[in-house]
């Protein structure tokens, strides 16, 4: 049944899809057919045209008003016209917590980029998870997916219960159509779909690899800039939330839920992406990781990396993330005295770390784009041999990094690789070689112990 209030007004074609609100966690409001919005209120007696309001949370009602999230959708017909959902009927590679069917390894782990299927292969079902943290069910850590995929989803839409979807695009332009608007996205570029949000992954140029934090904790946030001061970093205005864009399809659709880690699936008899008009500050986003104002030293060392950080998910704890999401963009090296690449470190943080494009300065070879690697808490990493030796030889003039995109999702939990990450033939089970090489430091034997 047609439930379309005005079907002469339906628009589908517009706004166009690179039609974006600038700003981070703005309160916005958006029609995509005039006078769809109520005015002044929220759950007005009588909706404009009819359509139905509800109210998206993405926070408790009474979390403090600076960390509140929440908007309220008008749509066609209201979420809750579904029926029953049942276990999803296909295999999948996603996992959860508690992250059991391996042991956690205590050892450095890193793997070959997934080749891209033969098979046609959604988004949804391209999805494999490497490893996890924290608990779906206390809303605590975070799921790394990898996706590859080779098709578009049709008739079919994807939702998590289990937290918020920041996904990092390898290889290939997607266009995600989602409850409130299309976000189109290409690698060194990201996007965030908040939890529960319906979104369609369609494939803009061929086969696509990339992925996924799932952020189970605190909803992603701008770290703190302290004495960086006002300015810096990841700069609010240049995150981009869609225009409120919807379909008036009365075709089946296939909604897959993941729901405390498993998948389940209901068929509705029409569109979800029917959110004719919304107004709030809990909406997906995008944002352009060339755009990423790069600081560091002008003097000697080299910094944290999380002076890299573009979003955190904070813990009560302050200043320990349950997630941050790092990047290492290209940047000059001017430190004077100063080995430049990463040092050799143990953390109490967990880093997962993935490669855009490019080469990552800390590592010679090996770390391809589309791989992965896993440095867990207290694992000794740093450069690799041949890295290392480059660096300590190195004329220190002002050198410019070029041509690379590496990230971090960087946890206070530590992660627990899935079976499918510690037996993948993809692992490559000779990376400790890369750290092999060092030839042991000479030191005067005055002094030494004897
Ligand atoms: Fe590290």
């Amino acid at each position: 049944m047609t439930v379309s209030p005005h079907p002469e007004t339906v628009v589908r074609a517009a706004p166009a899809v690179d039609a974006y609100l600038p700003g981070f966690g703005n309160h916005l409001a958006t029609e995509a057919v005039p006078g769809a919005l109520p005015v002044g209120r929220n759950s007005p007696q009588h909706v404009p045209y009819g359509l139905f309001a509800e109210q998206l949370s993405g926070t408790a009602f009474t979390a403090p008003r600076m960390e509140n999230k929440r908007s309220w959708l008008y749509r066609l017909r209201p979420t809750a016209q579904h029926p029953p959902f049942v276990p999803y009927a296909r295999d999948s590679l996603i996992r959860a917590n508690p992250y059991d069917t391996a042991p956690p390894s205590p050892n450095r782990l890193r793997w070959d980029p997934q080749p891209i299927p033969t098979e046609p292969v959604d988004f949804v079902d391209g999805l494999t998870t490497y490893c996890g943290n924290g608990d779906v069910g206390t809303g605590v850590g975070v799921s790394v997916h990898l996706y590859t995929c080779n098709a578009s989803m049709q008739g079919r839409a994807f939702f998590s219960a289990d937290g918020e979807w920041l996904i990092v695009p390898q290889q290939g332009r997607l266009l995600i159509v989602t409850e409130l608007g299309r976000i189109t996205v290409e690698p060194e570029q990201i996007a965030v779909v908040p939890r529960g949000v319906r979104f369609r992954v369609e494939l803009l140029d061929g086969p696509a690899r990339g992925y996924v934090c799932e952020n189970h904790g605190a909803i992603f946030r701008l770290p703190d800039l302290g004495p960086i001061g006002s300015n810096g970093l990841a700069n609010p205005r240049d995150f981009e939330t869609p225009l409120a864009w919807f379909e008036d399809s009365d075709e089946p659709v296939e909604v897959v839920q993941k729901f405390q880690g498993h998948l389940w699936q209901s068929t509705l008899d029409h569109s979800p992406f029917d959110v004719v008009a919304w107004h709030g500050n809990l909406a997906p986003y995008r944002y352009d990781l060339t755009r990423f104002n790069t600081i560091n030293t002008v003097s000697f060392d080299h910094p944290d990396p999380s002076i890299f950080t573009v979003l955190t998910s904070p813990t009560a704890h302050a200043g320990t993330a349950n997630c941050d999401f790092v990047i290492f963009p290209p940047r000059w090296m001017v430190a004077e005295d100063t080995f430049r690449p990463p040092w050799f470190h143990r953390n109490v943080m967990s880093e997962f770390m993935g490669l855009i494009h490019g080469a990552y300065d800390a590592k010679a070879g090996g770390f391809a784009p589309g791989g992965a690697s896993l440095h867990n808490q207290m694992s000794g990493h740093g450069p690799d041999q041949a890295s290392h030796e480059a660096a300590v030889k190195a004329k220190l003039a002002p050198h410019r990094i070029e041509n690379t995109m590496a990230f971090m999702f960087e946890s206070c939990h530590v992660f627990r690789p899935t079976r499918f990450a510690m037996e993948t033939p993809l692992m490559q089970l000779d990376y400790d070689d890369c750290w092999a090489g060092f030839q042991k430091a000479q030191v005067p034997l005055s002094g030494a112990a004897q």
